[in-house]
């Protein structure tokens, strides 16, 4: 246990999120900060109340300052605005790039030691004005998405081939959007390559629907977007650095010659352990042309052994 997480943000994926750290005992003091006065205080005491149920001690705060969550040992950045109907994650930029900004500025003050998580769309973008603003190394800046990109994939395999989620091993990597990568070629189920287990089109299917997994939940949902997968896989990162689990987590990263990309972040798989990102699987494992956007092709013509 750490002794302190915050998670800015007392939304849907902010306040969820706080709640699953609490819950595995990741902090000794969860402090919750958002912008509306009342919710992250109330969203906090209420999380707090169900300690003596759920059997936890980490202690959750809400406020609208920074004050409480200062020297944080890691900071999850929910803030900003969700996707609607029609909304891509792009259209949510301005308006996110101002409140990251401002989340950064303070986390930067009163966090300077923090590994930060960033969660606010569009992912990868944030990912870039949390690292500029607060100037922290590549290390502690870390982006969440294709930890749930992959959730989602290996949610929708299990339920095809009626087996317990456990025994899919997959990633999905690239941009958080219709550019995502699912690497067909690299799953498989306890072992056995899942092209073996499910026809083409039916894996085809599934490739797509991951694609749109978050815009499929939008429209069910109408006013907001996705935040039980979403916090829990902000969550496994979190728990990944706390515990040193040494995970290889498909992460959004700044690439510095990784895959021959350099200045900019890009869903790879990363080793996360407590000093945060503590390596990047390099080409020696994925090949570069797999990471490329998949416009224009089909996604098993990346994998042609498939
Ligand atoms: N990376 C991913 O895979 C992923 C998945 C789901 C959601 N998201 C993104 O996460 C973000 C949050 O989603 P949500 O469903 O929780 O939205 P939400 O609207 O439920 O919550 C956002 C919260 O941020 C707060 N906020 C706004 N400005 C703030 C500021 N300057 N400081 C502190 N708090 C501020 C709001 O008051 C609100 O409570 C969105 O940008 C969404 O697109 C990302």
């Amino acid at each position: 246990m750490v002794n302190k997480i915050t998670v800015v943000g007392a939304g849907n994926v902010g306040a969820t999120a706080a709640q699953r750290v609490a819950e595995k005992e990741l902090a000794r003091t969860v402090v919750m900060v958002d912008v509306v006065e009342g919710v992250p205080q109330g969203k906090a005491l209420d999380q707090w109340q169900s300690a003596p149920i759920e059997g936890f001690d980490s202690r959750i705060i809400g406020t609208n300052g920074y004050e409480e969550s200062a020297g944080s040992d890691v900071v999850i950045i929910t803030a900003g605005i969700a996707r609607k109907p029609g909304m891509s994650r792009d259209d949510l930029l301005n308006t996110n790039a101002g409140i990251v900004k401002q989340v950064a500025e303070q986390v930067k003050r009163t966090s300077p030691n923090a590994i930060v998580i960033v969660v606010s769309n569009p992912l990868d973008v944030m990912c870039y004005v949390a690292k500029h603003v607060t100037g922290f190394p590549r290390e502690r800046v870390i982006g969440m998405a294709g930890v749930l990109d992959t959730a989602r994939y290996r949610a929708f395999l299990a339920e095809a081939l009626d087996v317990s989620v456990r025994d899919i091993q997959a990633m999905v990597l690239g941009g958080h959007g219709d550019t995502m990568v699912p690497l067909v070629s690299y799953t498989n189920v306890s072992g056995i390559p899942v092209t073996q287990l499910m026809d083409r089109a039916t894996l085809d299917a599934i490739v797509d629907r991951t694609r749109n997994g978050g815009a499929e939940i939008v429209k069910h949902l109408k006013t907001g977007s996705a935040y039980y997968a979403p916090s829990a896989g902000a969550v496994q990162m979190a728990e990944a650095i706390i515990h040193d689990q040494k995970r290889i987590l498909p992460c959004s990263a700044w690439l510095d010659g990784e895959y021959g990309m350099k200045g900019l972040y890009l869903g790879v798989p990363c080793k996360l352990g407590r000093k945060g990102l503590e390596k990047i699987r390099n080409k020696k494992t994925f090949s570069r042309r797999r990471l490329q956007s998949p416009r224009g092709r089909t996604p098993c013509a990346e994998s042609p052994q498939v």
